[in-house]
């Protein structure tokens, strides 16, 4: 049988006071609905509907790369509403999956059981027991346990409010009886919705059962309303990801203070993370590698027993093995530091790459440069690789020394073992094995006196 899971998304979200529509707020920078795709996508045999409403053309272009069917809910008249906006989809033998747009933590163990549960004869319903279930449908059920209906919160008597079983609003039942379901929906109620929670009652009168089902953990169908669900769920979902990496072997000095946006295409062992770093995009970290505090590391490859010292920011770099960064360091895009590679404090480098054992220590810009082994780079060295218009390139060959306060006007080439002059200006290539300095000569006035003050 084949899966059609209908997300719903056409609601507005009025509480999260925001411009964006809801579902493209974002949990560890992916969109809402982007998180109830990926776990809905792992399922085989999946169709997948986004049914839309507001802001529905920004959802589609900030979501283009969803394998879905775009449906719109051009007036939102309730849940069951805008499930009858898919029926044409809907075969009589699939099996349809209802999920939210604004629900974001389901996991898919919780989606296969729930989906084990549909038969010709049984109706899957996802519930929950909640402390405080104000605002939820209840779960009604006979003096035998059997679930009979649903009553929303607005409709509920006095008795039925009481109930701390709610419905989470996730489901899942055979396409056929679900399609005939929605023609007998009424919006006679409290809200003048076309409730989905009534095909309960229905499922129950044409003979089927209730099968209820519950996830690991209520966060798994807490919904974003407001900005503050937003926040729990991020630490939620950060605190899984903590517990994933400390189970691979990762050391993190607080699960509490570490954020992972996107993933890891490789993660070694015995790696110390310290705390508040930020992982962003996707990252190859080695073994052994020890990750000072309040590092920001996106789109890097880290080799085996890098030290990044606290503060810094790789962005989009390669660092060889054993290689010291920072603290206060920032490595900018299409960087490649090979073996061995010292870059201390306040140092910047852009698209260059660097050879082994090679240092830069303090308070220098290093852009479109291409830098040899066993080189020291003095204090404050600024490559000028810009004119303002055109971006030009330095070649510093291996075992040159650039003495500190320097300006490598680019196009410019250092010599093998050249040496540099603290303070020099160099315009022009410098031979190899040779001392170039460009400075005016030190000189020292005798008979000069200081100023007095007039009379
Ligand atoms: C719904 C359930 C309630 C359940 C609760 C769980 C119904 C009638 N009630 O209530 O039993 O406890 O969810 O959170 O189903 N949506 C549309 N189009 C619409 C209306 C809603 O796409 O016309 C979408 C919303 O964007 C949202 C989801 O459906 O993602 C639920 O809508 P919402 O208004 O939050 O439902 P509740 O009233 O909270
Ligand atoms: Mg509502």
């Amino acid at each position: 049988m084949n899966i059609k899971t209908l997300i719903l998304a056409a609601g507005q979200g009025t509480r999260m006071r925001s411009q964006l529509p809801k579902v493209l707020h974002k949990i560890a920078d992916r969109a809402l609905l982007q998180h109830v795709y990926d776990t809905s996508a792992q399922l085989a045999n999946n169709d997948i509907f986004v049914i839309y409403g507001h802001g529905g053309d920004l959802v589609k272009s900030q979501l283009a790369d969803l394998n879905v069917t775009w449906i719109e809910q051009a007036q939102q008249l309730g849940t069951g509403h805008a499930v009858q906006q898919a029926v044409n989809y809907l075969n009589n033998d699939d099996r349809v999956l209802i999920l939210y747009g604004d629900v974001p933590l389901l996991k898919k163990s919780t989606l296969d059981t729930l989906l084990g549960h549909v038969s010709a004869h049984s109706l899957a319903l996802l519930t929950v027991t909640l402390a405080n279930p104000s605002g939820y449908g209840r779960i009604v059920r006979d003096d035998q346990q059997r679930i009979v209906k649903i009553v929303e919160q607005k409709d509920a008597s006095v008795c039925e409010q009481q109930i701390t079983e709610v419905n989470t609003g996730i489901l899942a039942t055979e396409g056929g009886k679900l399609k005939n379901w929605l023609t007998r929906l009424s919006n006679h109620n409290a809200q003048q919705e076309y409730y989905l929670t009534d095909i309960i009652e229905m499922a129950v009168n044409d003979g089927l059962t209730v099968i209820s089902s519950q996830p690991d953990s209520e966060d798994e169908v807490l919904g974003v309303n407001n900005r503050q669900q937003l926040a729990h769920l991020e630490r939620v979902f950060q605190l899984e990801q903590a517990n994933r990496l400390m189970a691979l072997g990762v050391t993190l000095r607080d699960p509490a203070r570490l954020d992972v946006r996107g993933q890891f295409s490789y993660l070694g062992q015995d790696i110390e993370v310290d705390v508040n770093v930020v992982f962003i995009g996707t990252n190859h970290v080695a073994d052994n590698v020890k990750i000072g505090a309040h590092c920001v590391i996106k789109d890097a490859v880290i080799g085996e027993n890098v030290e990044i010292l606290p503060h810094s920011i790789i962005d989009a770099a390669v660092i060889g093995a054993n290689c010291r960064i920072g603290p206060f360091a920032r490595l900018r895009p299409q960087t490649q530091l090979a073996t061995d590679v010292h870059i201390g404090n306040f140092v910047e480098i852009k698209k260059s790459t660097v050879e082994n054992s090679t240092k830069i220590n303090h308070l220098s810009y290093i852009g479109d440069s291409i830098v040899g082994q066993n080189v020291n780079i003095g204090a404050g060295t600024i490559t000028c690789n810009y004119d303002g218009v055109n971006k030009f390139q330095t070649v510093i060959e291996d075992g040159a020394f650039i003495g500190s306060d320097s300006q490598l006007v680019a196009p410019v080439t250092i010599g093998k073992n050249a040496t540099i002059g603290a303070g020099s200006t160099i315009t022009k290539d410098t031979p190899a094995e040779q001392l170039t300095l460009s400075r005016a000569k030190q000189l020292s006035l005798p008979t000069w006196q200081r100023p007095t003050k007039l009379k």
